[in-house]
């Protein structure tokens, strides 16, 4: 058997895993308490369990594979051998459950990601939407963009709209109210700078107008950046139908792509089912290239273009 320092890193480690450490320590949970309450897989549970805690986050009916992966991101960064030692660190280290939020929240997004969708707002959706408002007198736009990582979606739903707005001639008032999980994102976002790499998707006479050039960077400008609100907000909790900053809701159009994808069926269901009762009559919902609204809930909505996920929701 190895001794010296060595040795006894090793016979730490080793009981760590087997919980006795865990026990002299008064650990939450010693791995053979954890084994017998949930088996091996409870020790994902567990660490779950406790960044609900603390965080409030719910992150247990997402899909299995993500979460293995950020968990396993965070026990690689902090070179943990175990998750038992991993949850002992999650308990102890209050940054840490912020870090695993983050690991856990996929943040990849891109300006115009999927640009026919936004053909699609530009050309068909948006003037519809508009056009019915200047009929009726209401002047206010609303939409909602959940789930918007760094803030590249918002901004580009915002240049399309400030177009829209010009070719149809009318005054509007317009709020986007863009939420995530992810404080670094929202803080990213709401700085709204973006190296020249990020803006590639972006059409040229938008980037000069609305994404001036600073040094080696671009940001955006004071006319799409006062449209976009940037707030916290969990998708998956029920308690409230729509982000606390919106108050009320009552979105012409809601953006939630790249979300579903991360989330079990039966959450699934229940986040759009969330987004439908924000929606107002005749709103639309806008979903990721690879999503599709579950079928439960298309009864109250009607899909708008055979190859693209954008469903209105029924009058
Ligand atoms: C892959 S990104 C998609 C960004 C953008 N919608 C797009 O399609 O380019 C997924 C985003 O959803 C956020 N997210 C994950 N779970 C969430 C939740 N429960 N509530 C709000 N946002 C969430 C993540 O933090 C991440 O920023």
């Amino acid at each position: 058997m190895a001794s010296g320092p060595f040795g006894a890193l090793v016979v730490f480690r080793r009981g760590l895993e087997l919980g006795i450490i865990g026990i002299a320590l008064r650990l939450p949970l010693s791995l053979p308490r954890v084994r017998e309450r949930y088996g091996m897989d409870g020790l994902t549970k567990e660490i779950l369990t406790a960044l609900k805690r603390r965080t409030g986050i719910d992150f247990e009916r997402y899909r299995r594979a993500s979460v293995e992966h950020g968990i396993a991101l965070r026990m690689a960064a902090l070179q943990c051998a175990s998750r038992v030692a991993y949850l002992t660190q999650l308990g102890y280290a209050p940054d840490e459950c912020d870090e695993l939020v983050r690991a856990l929240s996929i943040n990849v997004t891109s300006f115009f990601r999927n640009p026919i969708v936004f053909e699609i707002l530009g050309e068909k959706i948006l003037p519809g939407i508009l056009e019915r408002k200047r009929q009726s007198g209401n002047q206010e736009f609303r939409a909602w963009c959940a789930g918007c990582a760094t803030g590249e979606e918002p901004y580009s739903l915002a240049m399309v709209l400030r177009e829209v707005i010009e070719r149809c001639g009318a005054d509007f008032t317009t709020h986007i109210f863009a939420t995530d999980i992810n404080q670094d994102a929202l803080l990213r976002a709401e700085a709204g700078v973006y190296a020249e790499e990020q803006l590639g998707t972006v059409r040229f006479a938008l980037l000069k107008r609305f994404l001036p050039r600073k040094g080696r960077r671009h940001m955006v400008g004071p006319e799409i950046r006062s449209m976009v609100s940037f707030s916290h907000d969990d998708l998956t909790s029920s308690l409230l139908t729509a982000p606390t900053e919106s108050v009320f809701g009552d979105f012409d159009v809601v953006l939630c792509r790249n979300v579903l994808i991360y989330l079990q069926r039966s959450l699934q269901i229940e986040v759009c089912e969330r987004i439908a009762r924000s929606l107002r009559a005749g709103g639309y919902l806008v979903l990721g290239e690879a999503e599709k609204l579950p079928s439960e809930l298309r009864g109250g909505f009607r899909a708008v273009d055979h190859w693209s996920p954008v469903y209105q929701k029924k009058a």
